[in-house]
């Protein structure tokens, strides 16, 4: 392992701003309540999110597809503490064609939300469909993700991963120059190959001046770890996707949905074997760049720019394993879904409203995007049928504190 990582400069003196402030403390006491299902219009009412035509409230969930959604359950349950107070399916009929752009005669076995912590929740697929990829993606493909959860002592979190078996990457990193420095980050990899992190950043990062409005972190719910195993855990900040055209994306998200990219970095290259031990690449593969957005009250979006010897560079549909989705909820559906069809115009088919089983109550759109993937808008005003039996419900963007 050398020590050539490249950083990207000479700004990691910069002033931080005092991130945690005692606001953070106080809202930890007020999002205590929320954790039995005890939300109220008016508390909501008070944040200043879900304003304008597109009415974004922040990220939802992400949508992951696996190969064995029991797997993938009990992992996340036996190792991060997850609950999954909503399943549905099996589902099948033409109508998934047009709604998720999967191939005619896919049928999908089962969808189970998970929630961990206090921030966006895992909604996970197991599809059966025609010529469905089952291979899983690197980081550095295209259709590479990961999903990043906030920790609050990192070498208390990865002790406990160590402890339960789980296989880790070259970690805790700490990022020492440029605008992401301090950030410390540990990849992991899960039993069907996909990955998640671990990042903390309990002093704020050197990107974070006063003029500067931050992205949004899960620390502003609270410090205190709930509905998780792993100490300190306190929800998901970002999802990382690569994507073929970075400055593309990115303003796919800016344009049309009013994302801000306060924090970019990168490259990250090395001589050595450092790359494959941080995150699972090609020795020889590199990060162009990172642009971490933010949009509305939620976990960020971390864009990758990954050139790799052995990158495949062809997208996934959703019914692929590893095929995935982000998704973001909005005030009103039907004013968010026009409002963003007018901008972007590549919705498919609905807003499709779920009025059976527990999932009624939600209305959801995909969008086709030019980085293979897809952004659903989703909203369930007056919540789901689920929540009249669940202990824990799933996590409610609406409940996020900006
Ligand atoms: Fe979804
Ligand atoms: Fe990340």
């Amino acid at each position: 392992m050398s020590d050539h990582l490249r950083g990207d400069g000479d700004v990691a003196r910069m002033p931080r701003r005092a991130f945690l402030s005692r606001g953070a403390l106080t809202v930890g006491a007020l999002a205590a309540a929320p954790l039995v299902g005890a939300r109220t219009a008016a508390a909501r009412a008070l944040h200043d999110v879900g304003r304008g035509e597109l009415g974004l409230v922040g990220m939802d969930h992400v949508g992951i597809t696996v190969p064995d959604i029991n797997q993938a359950i009990e992992w996340y349950e036996d190792i991060l503490g997850a609950v999954a107070p909503l399943s549905f399916g099996p589902l099948e009929g033409a109508f998934l064609q047009g709604v998720l752009d999967v191939p005619a005669g896919t049928k999908i076995d089962q969808i189970t939300s998970l929630r961990i912590g206090h921030s966006a929740n895992i909604e996970l697929f197991q599809y059966e469909a025609p010529g469905q990829r089952h291979d899983m993606p690197r980081n550095s493909d295209w259709t590479g993700h990961h999903v990043a959860f906030y920790v609050t002592d990192i070498d208390a979190a990865v002790a406990y991963m160590d402890s339960r078996g789980v296989t880790r990457m070259f970690g805790p990193f700490s990022l020492t120059a440029g605008p992401a420095a301090g950030q410390t980050i540990n990849y992991f990899r899960t039993p069907w190959g996909s990955y998640i992190e671990f990042i903390s950043y309990p002093n704020g990062m050197a990107y974070q001046v006063p003029s500067v409005k931050p992205l949004w972190s899960p620390k502003q719910n609270g410090l205190e770890a709930p509905v998780t195993n792993v100490p300190g855990l306190l929800g998901v900040d970002h999802v990382g996707i690569t994507v073929p055209d970075i400055a593309v994306a990115a303003g796919w998200f800016e344009r049309n949905l009013g994302f801000i990219n306060p924090l970019t970095f990168g490259p990250f290259s090395d001589t050595g074997d450092f790359m494959t031990a941080l995150v699972d690449v090609h020795p020889r593969a590199v990060v162009e760049e990172i642009r971490m957005l933010r949009g509305g009250n939620g976990p960020g979006v971390e864009l990758f720019k990954y050139t790799s010897p052995d990158q495949d560079t062809r997208f996934r549909r959703n019914s692929d394993w590893g095929g995935h989705h982000i998704a973001l909820y909005v005030r009103h559906i039907e004013k968010g879904v026009e409002y963003l069809q007018t901008k972007a115009g590549t919705k498919l088919d609905g807003p499709l409203p779920v009025t059976a089983g527990p999932a009624a109550g939600q209305t959801i759109n995909y969008f086709e995007t030019p980085f293979g993937t897809n952004v659903e808008l989703i909203s369930y005003p007056h919540g789901m049928a689920y929540e009249t039996q669940a202990p824990i419900d799933l996590w409610d963007p609406r409940d996020n504190h900006p």
